[in-house]
């Protein structure tokens, strides 16, 4: 590398601009960390009129194709902060094969495609790093591909989209339906209009297939990994979370579980005294217990120009700092080897159920009798009237379980559904 870094900026929205900030603010900070400047020699921009909150950096070309940044001879560094499967790939991949290092902030591209991509840098020998991916300014990348490196990861559980903490939180604290906190998510620029990727799970989703990757040196299929979003979480279920002590988050967990891996992405209820339950608003946090270390806990703000910026900008210096070979997943294989999955029907936890039967006789009993012919043992029971149908002759009936394996689970429910006394679909929780 040249006297300065030279990046080449592809995407100017909230995160490019957000880097942006740091590099021209704290520019005599970088240099002086890294030895040498960092500067935008060009930005890729689709509209070279549109106004924009932060200036386009001085002396910066402006490209209008973002593939000419990937063969450019005086970019070290291809910074793609566009999103989405499209151009990102396509210049993911020509600025790797041309021998540039890259640094992206797009998990979405890396969960599906990240086998693909990881394979060309390691034949390459550059770098494509992806700090911000997951949870944005939380250098939980960092820590499992180095910090931890010595450790078996026993788990890894987090929170990992803030748009859905941020609407569960709401729906906690201020007892909204789940509409109303969405609307209210939108209103403050968490949610986007098509909230789809965030609240059904899947953006979370990305972010888990990624870290288990980090934590195992597996490659974990999107398409394999179990996900349940939070459009059925309600108000009622949230207060009977209160009630057992809990909160209801949506919680992305990976663990070794007879030497497989365990994984998904649920709403889960969680005990008030864990960490992760503390975890209000926009926020994520990771939980990762290694054999060695124990547990360890990253704690911060998951989005946002400046906190995603500053990962973006700390993988940069990373780059730039010349020796040693780049280091992408955290392990020397060219290939990660697929990841031995414990099938979902086999995954094991403690859950929640909520059934909305007629009050009458021998319900209880029916329900409990459901449960056990399944081998599902019961911790603890609740009915009482609903407070917001106090007339009504159906009430909800919640039942919180022992350990139950998600085989037993379903055929339970299977049988419930088809009792004439319960009349609504049930609900069902995991309990973390
Ligand atoms: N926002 C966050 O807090 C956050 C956190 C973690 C990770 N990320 C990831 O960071 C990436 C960027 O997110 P963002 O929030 O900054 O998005 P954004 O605000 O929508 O910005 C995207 C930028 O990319 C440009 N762009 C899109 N497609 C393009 C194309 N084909 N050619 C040229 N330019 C193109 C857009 O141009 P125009 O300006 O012309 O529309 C815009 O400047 C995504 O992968 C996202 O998942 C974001």
């Amino acid at each position: 590398m040249s006297s300065q870094v030279r990046i080449g900026l592809a995407g100017f929205g909230i995160v490019g601009q957000g880097l942006t900030s740091i590099l021209t603010g704290s520019a005599q900070w970088i240099e002086r960390r890294l030895g040498r400047p960092v500067a935008v020699h060009a930005v890729a921009l689709r509209d070279p009129h549109k106004q924009r909150a932060v200036p386009i950096p001085d002396g910066a070309r402006v490209v209008s194709n973002p593939l000419e940044l990937a063969q450019d001879p005086d970019i070290d560094i291809v910074v793609e902060l566009m999103g989405g499967l499209g151009m990102a790939y396509d210049l993911i991949r020509l600025a790797l094969a041309s021998g540039k290092h890259v640094v992206t902030a797009n998990k979405h591209l890396l969960a599906e495609r990240g086998e693909e991509l990881f394979a060309l840098a390691a034949q390459k020998g550059v770098g494509l790093y992806y700090e911000a991916s997951v949870c944005g300014g939380i250098p939980i990348v960092q820590t499992l591909k180095e910090s931890l490196a010595g450790n078996r990861i026993l788990a890894v559980t987090g929170i990992l989209n803030g748009t859905s903490n941020f609407i569960l939180s709401r729906m906690s604290s201020k007892g909204l339906t789940y509409q109303a906190a969405l609307k209210k998510a939108q209103k403050k620029g968490y949610a986007e209009a098509d909230p789809t990727l965030d609240v059904e799970g899947f953006d979370a989703a990305h972010k888990l297939v990624l870290l288990i990757r980090l934590a195992y040196g597996h490659d974990y299929p999107l398409n394999k990994l179990p996900v349940t979003g939070i459009t059925g979480v309600t108000p009622l279920d949230i207060a009977y979370a209160k009630e057992f002590g809990c909160q209801v988050k949506l919680i992305g967990q990976a663990k070794m579980v007879d030497g497989r891996i365990m994984a998904g992405v649920h709403p889960m209820m969680l005990s008030q005294s864990y960490l992760l339950a503390q975890v209000h608003g926009a926020f994520n946090a990771v939980r990762v217990v290694g054999d060695a270390v124990g547990a360890v806990m990253l704690y911060g703000q998951g989005a946002g120009g400046l906190p995603t910026g500053s990962a973006v900008l700390a993988d940069i210096m990373d780059l730039a700092r010349d020796g040693a070979a780049p280091n992408n997943t955290g392990f020397p294989e060219k290939m990660l080897p697929p990841a031995d999955i414990l099938p979902p029907e086999e995954e094991c936890s403690r859950r929640y159920f909520r059934f909305n039967v007629e009050d009458k006789p021998g319900v209880l009993a029916a329900l409990a009798q459901a449960l056990g012919d399944v081998g599902i043992s019961i911790y603890q029971v609740v009915q009482k009237v609903d407070p917001s149908a106090p007339d009504s002759n159906i009430v909800p009936i919640v039942f919180m379980t022992h350990q139950a394996k998600q085989r037993d689970v379903e055929k339970a429910l299977e049988n419930i559904r088809a009792m004439p006394f319960v009349k609504a679909e049930p609900v069902h929780l995991r309990v973390l």
